[in-house]
């Protein structure tokens, strides 16, 4: 070839790409579905946009002393029971609800304790026996192979900025040590119009891109957080038969991920791992205007059974799958933590405490200094709560060539 003939080769490659670049634009926009042609697109530019935010220096040497064998509390052997329970569901090859025929249940509405109560929990108790929506966004491929640490976070369609921030940060999908690690968001439906019109299809975009995306036909509310939970599990035993470990999460903490592994190395050989902030004996909130109040209609013992804030934690794949098996056996509780924990409760499993996971607020202290420090950071495994900006400076801190005291370590 002349250098003429390569010059005009080259010519008409570009001219291609560029079309293909302003086709995809305008069929974005028009919202046409051209779903394979997107998904063939995804592989190429998801490498050329993820911004490559390298995590060598974490998690080396320093972190040996603070993980001192974790001692499971939980010698409670598993009962058959719950093996029984998970064989037949394991068959599911794919997503089964088409769909969601969800109407209100209307059966206790003249009862006087429904009456009295707020109009949230009436809009729970009228839609509580609805326990599967389908999917509008789904990644049956999301877990194909072998999948050391899948990381899913609970986030709702605004939070554009929160799902950007973590997948450039810990949320990042890589290979560490020969052990791959896969990110998903959980999401629900917009819950209004104005989200629906404004946010739906940038969220189908960023899928688009990323490939990352969860979401079902239900409303996203507090308190169908619950469903995004029971969701989950069902996806995941759909799914996931190649996962050995779930770190689920909020979209607004801190995670170390080489502090997660090494915690799971050292738990290696723990059998129904499930691992976070546990609260024992937590009692339910009865003030009114507390965001977690529980009227004595819903539930009536004095205490919880123990259970991890849900801002994170970790579980095997195995024992994710008997959660889900036992999950359908259970009414819907309003707050997704505690539902869990009902679940670990009926499998007797014990949650396991550890103080690297801080989900339920760091120090008492609001203005303490802790709360800023990269060197406490670094020996946690979750720390909650962050904006996307503090998050990008913390997660930069961190990563950095930082020299931490013994002491903070092993706060
Ligand atoms: C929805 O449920 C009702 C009553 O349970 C049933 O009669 C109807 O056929 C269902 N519709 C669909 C689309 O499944
Ligand atoms: C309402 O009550 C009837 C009769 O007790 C029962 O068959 C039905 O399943 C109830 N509906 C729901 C949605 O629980
Ligand atoms: C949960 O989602 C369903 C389906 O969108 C909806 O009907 C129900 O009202 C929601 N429940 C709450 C408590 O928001
Ligand atoms: C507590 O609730 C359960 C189930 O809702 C009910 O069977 C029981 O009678 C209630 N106990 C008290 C003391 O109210």
């Amino acid at each position: 070839m002349t250098t003429r003939d390569k010059w005009r080769v080259y010519k008409r490659v570009c001219l291609m790409f560029f079309l293909a670049v302003v086709t995809l634009t305008v069929v974005q926009r028009g919202s046409i579905s051209t779903m394979p042609q997107f998904q063939l697109e995804r592989q190429a530019r998801t490498e050329f946009f993820v911004e490559g935010d390298s995590h060598k220096k974490s998690g080396s040497g320093v972190t040996g002393r603070f993980w001192k064998p974790a001692k499971p509390r939980q010698e409670v052997a598993t009962t058959e029971e719950p093996n029984r329970i998970t064989q037949d569901q394991m068959t599911a090859k794919t997503w089964d609800i088409t769909s969601a025929n969800c109407t209100a249940n209307l059966n206790f509405t003249r009862t006087e304790w429904f009456a009295g109560l707020e109009p949230n929990f009436k809009q729970f108790l009228l839609y509580r026996h609805c326990r599967y929506f389908p999917m509008t966004i789904n990644h049956p491929e999301k877990c194909s192979g072998d999948i050391h640490l899948l990381m899913v976070v609970k986030t709702i369609i605004t939070e554009h900025d929160r799902r950007d921030v973590i997948r450039k940060t810990w949320g990042k999908e890589q290979v560490i040590d020969g052990k791959q690690i896969k990110t998903l968001f959980l999401l629900g439906a917009p819950s209004n119009e104005a989200e629906k019109a404004n946010h739906q299809k940038l969220l189908e975009f960023e899928d688009y891109i990323y490939g990352d995306i969860l979401q079902w036909d239900f409303m996203d509310s507090f308190f169908n957080l619950t469903l995004k939970e029971t969701h989950f599990l069902k996806w995941f035993a759909t799914y996931c038969p190649g996962v050995r470990y779930i770190f689920k999460g909020d979209d607004d903490v801190f995670v170390s991920v080489p502090n997660i592994l090494d915690y799971l190395e050292i738990s290696s050989d723990v059998k129904n791992l499930f691992a976070g902030d546990v609260i024992f004996k937590a009692k339910p909130i009865r003030k009114k205007d507390n965001k977690y109040y529980i009227p004595q209609a819903l539930y009536n013992k004095t205490n919880y059974p123990p259970y991890a804030g849900g801002g994170g934690f970790l579980m095997d794949g195995p024992l994710a799958r008997k959660l889900y098996s036992v999950s359908e056996t259970l009414e819907l509780y309003p707050i997704d933590d505690v539902f869990l924990g009902m679940c670990l409760e009926v499998l007797q499993v014990t949650p396991i405490k550890h103080n690297a996971f801080k989900t339920f607020g760091l120090v008492k202290d609001k203005k303490s200094k802790l709360n800023k420090e990269p060197c406490f950071f670094k020996g946690m495994i979750v720390v909650h709560k962050l904006l996307p900006k503090d998050l990008m400076d913390m997660w930069r801190l961190v990563n950095s060539n930082l020299v931490c005291a013994q002491k903070a370590q092993l706060l």
